[in-house]
């Protein structure tokens, strides 16, 4: 998993346009685990040998749906795998991917380790930054579609610099390139 240098999205969360933690919108947590998705679920645990070996596509089921996973969101997936809250907060705040707030609908990492930096990666995350307008790392933008974060070593060195938005992986970005990469999000 990609190590983010916003670690955990505090960063993110101190900014976030969204409002942060979702107890502070004092909206009830509408379970994720119902219908359709508690189908994927329990056929899930027909194939692993326990419901903690669940864990970790159950938190990403949660995250796919609400974009984030929330304290509720944690609390509700310890129930349906039967674990503790601790457990399943320990699990989600050690592996980066899993979003503590929430992010914009694409997620922006720009590789910024060193190899990626002597050829040029911070002038890409700048780019990212203007022309999305986020202004900032870890700031989601004002419409809600972009969150721009830096993370270590993404395995690509040869290819400087590479960029992960969402799930897709795209290598040799120059700052040239990145209205057009934005251009094709919808
Ligand atoms: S240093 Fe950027 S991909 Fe390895």
């Amino acid at each position: 998993m990609a190590m983010s240098k916003e670690m955990g999205g505090t960063h993110a969360e101190s900014h976030d346009t969204h409002g942060g933690a979702e107890h502070a919108h004092g909206e009830p947590h509408e379970p994720v685990f119902v219908g359709e998705r508690r189908k994927q679920l329990d056929e899930l645990l027909t194939r692993y040998p326990t419901k903690m070996a669940v864990l970790l596509p159950a938190l990403w089921m949660v995250q796919e749906d609400r974009g984030w996973v929330s304290e509720a969101g944690m609390a509700e997936v310890a129930e349906v795998l039967s674990l503790t809250p601790a457990y399943v907060k320990g699990v989600v705040t050690f592996y980066t991917m899993y979003h503590q707030h929430p992010v914009g609908k694409h997620f922006i990492q720009v590789c910024t380790t060193s190899p990626c930096n002597v050829c040029g990666a911070e002038d890409v995350v700048h780019a990212f930054l203007e022309h999305t307008k986020c202004g900032e790392l870890g700031v989601t933008s004002e419409d809600g579609k972009f969150t721009v974060i830096e993370v270590e070593c993404l395995g690509a060195c040869g290819f400087a610099t590479p960029v992960m938005i969402n799930s897709d992986f795209i290598e040799s970005v120059t700052p040239e390139k990145v209205p057009d990469l934005l251009s094709k999000l919808t």
